[in-house]
């Protein structure tokens, strides 16, 4: 049952068929995502009563939407967490090493072909992404050179591998703030009526490249860090 006292991460943690609706309200369940619903919503843009009970109603239906994601973080959880690390640098690190490849080119190609009449965002979109791919890649090196080997090898915590695991948590939420930045930019990856296919199929993979993060974020966030620090 999801009550106000839970975070987007406890919930997601609990519930992950409840994934693609945070998503669709842009809502962050990973980067940040650690406070209690009725700490987080004070502003009054979300309506917390009926974010709850559309939650449990999701929670509760049979077959999730999801599928293979919700199957994906449950198989990830009964891990150990040597074997969380290895899965993370052979999934989620290589999927998005090659998406970030693949967008990098699509977004140089759209911005030279509709550079006339969406020169001006584009030019935006592209030189964020940028920033964001080169982020990642230090941050992923990070985690597969230096971090996660600590963490295969320091089975009781020290004090220094627990400091570099809050440095990346921390890079984290800088990815987090560029991907809203990403979103806002994009206007949530809707594109322009006046465009092509290559230009939708960039945007396209953008949203699947950001919806991948978030769910590799939440693993290492709230599965892998909090049970290696409990160790
Ligand atoms: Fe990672
Ligand atoms: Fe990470």
């Amino acid at each position: 049952m999801i009550t106000a006292k839970m975070s987007l991460a406890d919930i997601v943690k609990q519930y992950p068929q409840t994934i693609p609706y945070l998503n669709n309200l842009h809502l962050d369940y990973c980067c940040g995502g650690h406070m209690p619903l009725d700490e987080s919503f004070t502003d009054g843009s979300i309506d917390l009563t009926s974010l709850i009970n559309e939650l449990n109603n999701i929670a509760s239906q049979p077959v999730p939407q999801n599928k293979e994601s919700v199957e994906s973080i449950e198989d990830f959880e009964k891990l150990s967490v040597n074997e969380m690390l290895d899965n993370l640098e052979a999934t989620h690190h290589v999927t998005e090493r090659e998406m970030m490849e693949q967008i990098e080119k699509l977004l140089n190609k759209i911005l030279i072909v509709h550079y006339q009449h969406h020169g001006a965002e584009l030019t935006k979109i592209h030189n964020l992404f940028a920033r964001m791919k080169a982020e990642l890649e230090e941050h992923f090196a990070k985690e597969e050179r230096l971090i996660f080997p600590l963490m295969r090898s320091n089975h009781h915590p020290d004090k220094e591998t627990l400091e570099l695991i809050s440095e990346l948590e921390g890079e984290h939420v800088d990815v987090g703030d560029m991907i809203k930045e990403m979103q806002e930019l994009t206007n949530n990856f809707q594109v322009p009526a006046d465009t092509c296919v290559t230009y939708a199929n960039t945007f396209k993979l953008m949203k699947d490249f950001v919806e991948d993060i978030f769910v590799h974020v939440f693993k290492e966030n709230s599965i892998t860090f909090p049970e290696y620090a409990e160790q």
